[in-house]
């Protein structure tokens, strides 16, 4: 029986957002931190009530390992604890979150035949409204894939898709958060310049974007049936559509899924 149910090797942006919707489900004292420069991992373990350890503590003593480093530093990472993870004689499973990165590519560099949960999980989940995609390989229990889910539901959605469409769900959900952001900061933009103070554009650009989405979940409805919904005829919302349209706004936000989806397959090589 492992010390720790789960640990995170990497406490950067993903990482760090994950541990803080691991602790909502699993007792912080069974979750341990570390990271390439320890007081990253120190000040968030201090501040969510995890331990901290090094790397070979996270790959020895813990159920679920998560591997939070960017795919370019993985290698580097799995090198330096596949000798400790081939000494392991109970089970344990390597979560990995590495853009582009296959589950068959985290076996070959971990140097063995592991159980492998591959994630793709975006910035939200830290406020508890993230989605993960994921897939695990044949080595993985059922059980163990329970518990996992089990184990991260604090971070949103959770849904299983296979493999091989990983990377397109991860340019819509994973990198969507950044696309996503920028729409509300140009809305905002468009508040200011037509006078609205900063924080008030900002505040109503976000509660719309955030209103519509869970509207748009929780009555079922087309988004192109509650785009009509708002837009009268010869109205105000109807001249806007025009105005995104004329600048080719669909094609843009298409194009960048695209683009996204295109780099991690490119990452992953
Ligand atoms: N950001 C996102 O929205 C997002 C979404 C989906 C998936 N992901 C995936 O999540 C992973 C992490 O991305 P990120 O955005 O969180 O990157 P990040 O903010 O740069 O964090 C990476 C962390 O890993 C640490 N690290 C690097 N090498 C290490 C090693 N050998 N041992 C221990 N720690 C090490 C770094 O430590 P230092 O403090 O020393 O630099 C840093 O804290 C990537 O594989 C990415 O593809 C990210």
């Amino acid at each position: 029986m492992s010390q720790y149910t789960l640990s995170f090797i990497g406490t950067g942006a993903m990482g760090s957002a994950l541990a803080k919707a691991a602790v909502k489900n699993t007792p912080p004292e069974k979750i341990l931190l570390s990271n390439r420069t320890p007081e990253k991992a120190e000040r968030l373990a201090s501040a969510l009530g995890c331990a901290a350890g090094s790397v070979t503590d996270a790959a020895e003593k813990a159920e679920y390992i998560f591997l939070g480093v960017k795919p370019q530093m993985m290698r580097e990472l799995l090198s330096e604890i596949g000798p400790v993870l081939a000494k392991r004689s109970g089970r344990f499973v390597l979560v990995t979150m590495a853009a582009g990165l296959t589950i068959e590519r985290i076996g070959e560099l971990s140097g063995g035949m592991y159980p492998v949960i591959r994630i793709m999980p975006n910035t939200p989940c830290a406020a508890g409204a993230g989605m993960i995609l994921y897939d695990a390989n044949s080595l993985v229990t059922p059980e163990e894939l329970d518990r996992f889910v089990a184990a991260m539901s604090g971070a949103g959605t959770l849904d299983r898709l296979e493999e091989r469409l990983i990377d397109a769900g991860s340019a819509v959900a994973g990198c969507g958060p950044a696309f996503a952001c920028l729409f509300i900061e140009a809305l905002a933009d468009g508040g200011v310049a037509c006078g609205l103070p900063r924080q008030k554009a900002l505040l109503y650009a976000a509660k719309m974007a955030e209103g519509t989405a869970r509207l748009m979940q929780e009555s079922g409805l087309h988004p192109g049936a509650m785009k009509d919904a708002v837009c009268s005829p010869g109205g105000s919302t109807i001249a806007g559509v025009r105005a995104l349209e004329e600048h080719g706004f669909r094609a843009a936000a298409m194009d960048a899924v695209i683009a996204a989806a295109e780099r991690t397959a490119e990452l992953g090589k």
